[in-house]
């Protein structure tokens, strides 16, 4: 797939995942084979007023590309000043703009899905981002607000008309949050409505559900969010599964560790024990889900403080996993 002139190499790329999809996460996945990676959303007002947490989440490393940042906002002027200032100081391949996040704190400001029920308001960004910026846009968005106003055609069109470069749209309406089932057939329609590739995103986690995502909706490709928590390797499974139908049954539970130790490693290695540490516990909590006894494990996970907790821990999952 090809957004503007940037060559993907696969087919499966990581969701944004604010909280999640940190650096650390991000390097995981490419080396597992993800095709492109995007940066935690980040809010385009909070970068203007040089807020460091946003400048933070904004920088990616040398073993982040291809890679995007994600901004969300609802002014264009700002948007725009947001996107053009992250250009000059930050090395990305394609900047996307956020449609699709239904959290209140982010809605309730006008953003991220709001801009889903005033699509001129949408389309207005976008062309103000396009303008400042030289690289590809693009915007992630859901089918609609609701089922009774799937937004998705009409807006996927006219973010065309402004310069877009690709879209990703996520087959569920704001007011569905995370709930099945997947509108795959909206995706189809946008993928009919437009000719600059569209990613398909929404539940998909392995190679059997990546492939039918791409054929029922005819998609460029497919993006991955929950289905990479815990499970980096899920891109390498779908590569496999798409390129001759191979399929990669879950690493072993030893590897699965080991890929748990490399991964808090990373995120200390970046954000310092005592912050990484703290920030490894979901993490662990995803890779250690479905193990035998992992209920059990809650509260050890809950109480990891050093990379030696980590160890101790995989160690016992993995015993546990034998009695
Ligand atoms: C914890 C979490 C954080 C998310 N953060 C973002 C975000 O920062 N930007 C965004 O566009 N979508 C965000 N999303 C939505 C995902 O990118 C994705 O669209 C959604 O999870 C559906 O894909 P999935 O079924 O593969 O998980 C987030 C989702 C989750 C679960």
């Amino acid at each position: 797939m090809r957004i503007g002139s940037l060559e993907l190499s696969g087919s499966a790329v990581l969701a944004p995942l604010a909280g999640v999809s940190d650096r650390a996460m991000r390097e995981l996945c490419l080396s597992y084979g993800a095709a492109m990676v995007t940066t935690e959303m980040v809010s385009a007002k909070g970068y203007t007023m040089r807020d460091r947490k946003s400048k933070e989440l904004l920088r990616l490393s040398d073993l982040e590309h291809p890679g995007a940042i994600q901004l969300f906002g609802y002014d264009p002027d700002t948007v725009a000043e947001a996107a053009k200032a992250a250009s000059d100081e930050f090395s990305f391949e394609t900047l996307d703009l956020n449609m699709g996040c239904p959290a209140p704190k982010i809605t309730g400001n006008r953003g991220g899905s709001s801009l889903l029920k005033d699509v001129p308001l949408a389309v207005d960004i976008a062309a103000a981002v396009v303008k400042a910026v030289d690289k590809p846009v693009t915007v992630k968005m859901r089918t609609g607000w609701d089922p009774e106003h799937l937004v998705c055609v009409d807006l996927a069109k006219r973010l065309e008309d402004v310069g877009v470069a690709a879209l990703t749209v996520h087959g569920r309406t704001k007011e569905q949050m995370y709930a099945p089932p997947v509108d795959r057939n909206s995706i189809r329609a946008v993928v009919e409505a437009v000719s600059i590739p569209v990613i398909a995103n929404g539940d998909v986690r392995d190679g059997p559900s990546a492939k039918s995502m791409l054929e029922e909706t005819g998609a460029a490709a497919v993006m991955v969010g929950r289905g990479a928590m815990g499970r980096p390797w899920c891109f390498q499974q779908i590569n496999a599964y798409l390129k001759d139908g191979t399929v990669l049954p879950e690493p072993p539970l030893e590897e699965r560790m080991e890929v748990l130790l490399r991964h808090a490693e990373k995120i200390v290695q970046y954000k310092g024990e005592y912050i990484g540490m703290r920030e490894t516990r979901k993490h662990a909590a995803w890779y250690i889900k479905g193990t035998r006894g992992a209920a059990q494990f809650r509260a050890d996970v809950g109480r990891l403080s050093t990379l030696e907790d980590l160890t101790v821990l995989t160690e016992k999952v993995i015993t546990m996993s034998k009695v």
